[in-house]
């Protein structure tokens, strides 16, 4: 399995050398991506020259910040050009232990479609977390799980391996979540696949260097196209309508 690890990147200039450190160190088969919105800290310049040391490592250049869902998707374009098997979405800022990678290409070779980091199964947990992180995450997660109908615990959650064959069959191009409601999205749009998915505990480890990118904003814009999403797929059950689902 050749496997692309993508990491998007907005002003992680401190976090991110050592997040590919050790994920260079732990999975090193896997060949990276960072995917870089112009970051005025000068975070793509820094992955250009881990970049020129490293041929494992490849950077793509964005033209300014236009959310982490745009910047994934360019970066799932570019691997599956790549011919690449597995995709894999990471966090630059340590949240998603590289080291807990394995587990998760170990659910894909298995078998899984989709494999998913939760830190809400049995065996999963965050540290460091603030409580109304946690609470948002519980909510908006249990919110999304009843409105789309979905069983995955940690629908939020960011730390994915992805088939290839997967990626191929949803459309990315009707993806339009630029926020983080983007891994809601994506995640919903498997599950009415009838993929395999498989949810694998992990520890979120709160960030120790630079901030986060989550606001309110964010959180609005996720629950509306929740709400929206539900409400539609509802009303076109109701009416006879083709399911939402069959648009991907
Ligand atoms: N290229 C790019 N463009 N990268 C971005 C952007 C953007 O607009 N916004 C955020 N990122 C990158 C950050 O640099 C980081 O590597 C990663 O996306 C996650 O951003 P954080 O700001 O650290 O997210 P968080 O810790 O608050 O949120 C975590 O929890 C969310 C809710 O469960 C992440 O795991 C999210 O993926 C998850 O949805
Ligand atoms: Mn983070």
């Amino acid at each position: 399995m050749r496997v692309l690890t993508i990491i998007p990147t907005y002003n992680e200039l401190e976090s991110l050398p050592i997040t590919l450190g050790r994920l260079r160190a732990a999975v090193p088969a896997s060949d990276v991506l960072v995917v870089d919105d112009n970051s005025p800290d000068g975070t793509g310049q820094l992955a250009d020259s881990i970049a020129a040391e490293d041929n494992q490592v490849h950077v793509l250049h964005r033209k300014g910040k236009e959310g982490l869902g745009a910047a994934y998707i360019a970066g799932f374009k570019w691997g599956l050009a790549a011919g690449y098997d597995v995709l894999v979405e990471m966090d630059a800022d340590g949240s998603h232990q590289p080291e807990q990678l394995p587990q998760l290409l170990d659910a894909v070779d298995q078998g899984a479609d989709l494999a998913m980091g939760s830190r809400w199964v049995r065996g999963g947990s965050v540290v460091n977390w603030p409580l109304y992180r946690q609470a948002i995450s519980r909510i908006g997660s249990t919110y999304s799980r009843i409105m789309l109908g979905v069983n995955i615990k940690d629908v939020t959650g960011g730390y994915r391996a992805f088939r290839r064959t997967t990626l191929e069959k949803l459309n990315l191009d009707q993806v339009e979540s630029v926020g983080y409601g983007f891994q809601v999205d994506l995640a919903w749009r498997v599950a009415k696949m009838d993929l395999k998915i498989v949810e694998c505990p992990i520890t979120f480890v709160e960030r120790e260097l630079g901030a986060s990118k989550m606001s309110g904003h964010i959180v609005v814009e996720a629950m509306i196209n929740v709400t929206k999403w539900g409400l539609t797929a509802r009303w076109n059950k109701l009416t006879g309508k083709t399911p939402v689902g069959s648009r991907s």
